[in-house]
């Protein structure tokens, strides 16, 4: 793989700018968002005066801890602009999640917000490893979900050429990235796994491709995944994070120099971690759960917003800036099998540790008697789906799940092409539960 480390002089200063330097602007920033949030949102307003802070108590940065949360469910409660802290005209951009139960939940954007998007993203690009001037090929879907449209205006933004090809019509996919020779792709990484078949399936190798940089978000993917698509297309394959409340993509990336976590773009998002349970801050370097606070956002600040996301923060290293860990998993998505607690990119390791079987997965949770029982529906290998193998690999992953992870699942090995494939975000968890 090539070396694409950026040149030092085409970050942005503030990457690499002083701890102290880094804080005075947040504290700056910060004083103005929640004051805006506060002058301008009846809910933060009410919520603020109810638990008895106003923006002039915060005198430093450790003072935010004092200030309510915000979750999801505010989102909802305010569909579809209340909590929009610009009269709606300044809005020019509005995004929604479809969610699965429910009312979506809408985000908005002013010009000034649309901009800030567009800097963070081509921030996260240039660190992926992508330059101005690069074929950009972007998968994410197009619509009201932020990926797309979120990658497209970063992708412009840094001069790169930049092609919307929306998700789904994987053969089509293919037949551009033959044709266009991008450097980079844009894509959810089960997506790209799809993507990656269906340059087998045309005898095609993966690694004779022009793809030089994977920039893969939306959706929790291991270390073992990345080494896999490295070898696959013998490329970079680099971490991007965001989540709509916040912003969309471009909150946080990897640095293709060192993959070792997300920098947080900490100059326009302040990252904490707390405990989930009581809601207490902990020390930066534990676990726990990801709360940000919006510094510049205009339309839509977020004081306080609980991701639900699970990392724990770390020193900057190619940059000053903070790392979050590569995401273990939602809150929402964590399994509690017998006791034990258990993610659905905990499966994936396994998965990929184990031969004969293909990248492609799904977990089922059931009911055996009383006890909630897990199934893992996995796909023989092309090669190695003969009965003999299927067994072989079935007790295999038994084995290393039980040996890693600590618990006792059915394994279910189907045949190839049997597990339905992903077109944005991997549907993982199947819940049967209720129906016995
Ligand atoms: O998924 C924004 C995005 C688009 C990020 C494209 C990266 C690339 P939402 O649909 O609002 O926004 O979903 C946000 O997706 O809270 C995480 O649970 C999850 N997520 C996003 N990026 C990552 C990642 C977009 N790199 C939710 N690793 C977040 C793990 C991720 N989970």
């Amino acid at each position: 793989m090539k070396d694409l480390t950026p040149k030092t002089s085409d970050l942005d200063p503030i990457e690499i700018a002083s701890i102290d330097e880094i804080r005075s602007l947040q504290l700056d920033r910060l004083k103005w968002s929640v004051r805006h949030a506060y002058d301008n949102v009846p809910m933060y307003r009410e919520r603020f005066d109810a638990a008895g802070v106003h923006p002039d108590d915060l005198k430093q940065l450790s003072d935010l801890a004092r200030f309510p949360f915000t979750y999801k469910t505010d989102l909802r409660d305010n569909y579809p602009f209340g909590l929009f802290a610009v009269p709606r005209e300044r809005i020019v951009r509005i995004h929604a999640s479809s969610g699965t139960t429910g009312k979506p939940t809408v985000v908005g954007y002013t010009q000034g917000d649309i901009d800030v998007w567009a800097d963070m993203v081509a921030r996260s690009m240039r660190a992926s490893g992508t330059r101005p001037g690069d074929i950009v090929h972007v998968a994410y879907g197009y619509g009201l979900f932020t990926g797309g449209l979120g990658a497209h205006y970063g992708s412009e933004r840094l001069g790169c050429s930049t092609v919307p090809v929306s998700g789904g019509m994987t053969e089509r996919q293919v037949t551009l990235i033959e044709d266009f020779k991008p450097s980079t792709i844009m894509v959810t990484p089960s997506y790209m796994l799809n993507i990656l078949e269906q340059f087998h399936k045309h005898g095609l190798d993966p690694r004779e491709s022009s793809l030089e940089v994977g920039i893969f978000g939306a959706e929790p993917w291991t270390n073992a995944m990345r080494a896999e698509v490295e070898a696959a297309f013998d490329m970079h394959a680099v971490d991007i994070y965001g989540l709509s409340e916040i912003m969309g993509p471009g909150v946080a990336n990897e640095c293709v120099e060192t993959k070792d976590g997300l920098h947080i773009w900490e100059d326009h998002f302040f990252p904490e971690i707390i405990d989930p349970q009581t809601g207490e801050p902990v020390e930066d370097g534990e676990m726990g759960e990801l709360v940000f606070t919006t510094l510049t956002k205009e339309g839509l600040p977020m004081i306080r917003y609980r991701t639900r996301d699970l990392t724990r923060l770390l020193p900057g290293s190619a940059r000053s800036m903070r790392r979050m860990e590569k995401i273990t998993g939602r809150s929402d998505d964590m399994i509690i099998l017998r006791g034990v607690n258990v993610f659905p990119t905990q499966i994936e390791e396994q998965v990929l540790a184990t031969g004969g079987l293909t990248n492609h997965f799904q977990i089922e949770l059931y009911r055996a008697g009383r006890m909630d029982a897990l199934r893992v529906h996995v796909e023989a290998a092309e090669g190695s789906a003969d009965e003999a193998s299927k067994t072989a690999a079935a007790r295999m992953l038994h084995k290393h799940i039980k040996d890693v992870v600590g618990i006792s699942t059915e394994i279910d090995v189907r045949d190839p092409g049997e597990i339905e494939r992903s077109q944005g975000k991997a549907k993982r968890v199947i819940d049967n539960r209720e129906r016995g």
